[in-house]
């Protein structure tokens, strides 16, 4: 396996399909404000997903589908005066563009206009088809997502593995198939089996990115609150966390409150 790393100065769509083909695996991670942006932007992650993963771990709601078109533009703004490097995707919020093609481009438009994001993600196949051909006839570059699809999750009942039984594979092969030819430069693969994540990917020349869809994805996705061990009550079996910062920031407020009830904070050179 290559493990050959080509620099690139700024990530564009072409750079992902390129590091594809040279066999290096991306990196993406999810990011929702300014000062995290700036961390992982100098991290070297290849991509930014601006998620609406935003309404769970940045607002705190049970699902993705609260987060409003605005709210996803304020998020995307915050990245995007942090970013120099990373291709910074947003992600169209629930409700924003199912319903209708020209709504669809008008959500997309407002995003790139308003944001300053270089692409949009959106979830689901043959069913938004139409709205995604509208948003890359307007030159506005596509990311799909796949399998586990968090704007459905009411369509599913539970976030367990997708795709298990034959014809749901089929299907998502099928419309892993059709976003690659209408356009798209990439898709999200989430919560399939690894078997299935390697078809697709040996299918297409567009990258997959996975998010427990296993090593066979040409990359990863993660949320960085959960890589970081922020959201320590979220424990799904595809996430490695890096580390513990639930228990650390906890520890370092903790220490914070005590020196300040004990008077320790401030001493004679921290004041003026
Ligand atoms: O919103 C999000 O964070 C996502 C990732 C889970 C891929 O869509």
């Amino acid at each position: 396996m290559s493990t050959a790393k080509k620099e690139y100065k700024r990530v564009t769509v072409k750079s992902l399909v390129e590091m594809k083909s040279n066999g290096e695996k991306i990196s993406m991670l999810t990011a929702y404000d300014y000062s995290m942006a700036k961390i992982v932007d100098a991290a070297q992650v290849d991509v930014i997903l601006v998620g609406d993963s935003a309404s769970n771990v940045m607002a705190g709601h049970e699902t993705t589908l609260p987060i409003t078109l605005d709210q996803m533009i304020y998020h995307a703004s915050s990245v995007i005066r942090a970013v120099e490097r990373a291709l910074v995707v947003v992600d169209l919020p629930f409700g924003s563009y199912q319903s209708d093609p020209k709504e669809a481009l008008r959500s997309a438009i407002r995003i790139m206009k308003e944001s300053g994001a270089h692409a949009v993600k959106v979830e689901g196949g043959l069913e938004i088809k139409d709205s995604v051909k509208r948003i890359l006839a307007a030159g506005i570059p596509v990311m799909g997502h796949l399998g586990l699809t968090p704007q459905s999750i009411y369509k599913f009942g539970t976030y367990t593995v997708r795709a298990k039984e034959e014809e749901e594979a089929q299907k998502l092969l099928e419309d892993a198939a059709m976003l690659e030819k209408l356009g798209c430069f990439g898709i999200v693969l989430e919560k399939i089996p690894a078997e299935l994540t390697k078809k697709v990917s040996e299918k297409l020349t567009i990258p997959t990115i996975g998010i427990g869809g296993g090593k066979h994805a040409d990359g990863q996705v993660l949320v960085v609150h959960d890589l970081l061990g922020m959201t320590h009550e979220f424990n799904p079996r595809f996430l490695r966390r890096y580390m513990n910062l639930y228990e650390e920031m906890g520890s370092a407020i903790s220490n914070y409150v005590k020196d300040v009830k004990s008077m320790d904070f401030p001493n004679d050179e921290e004041q003026y």
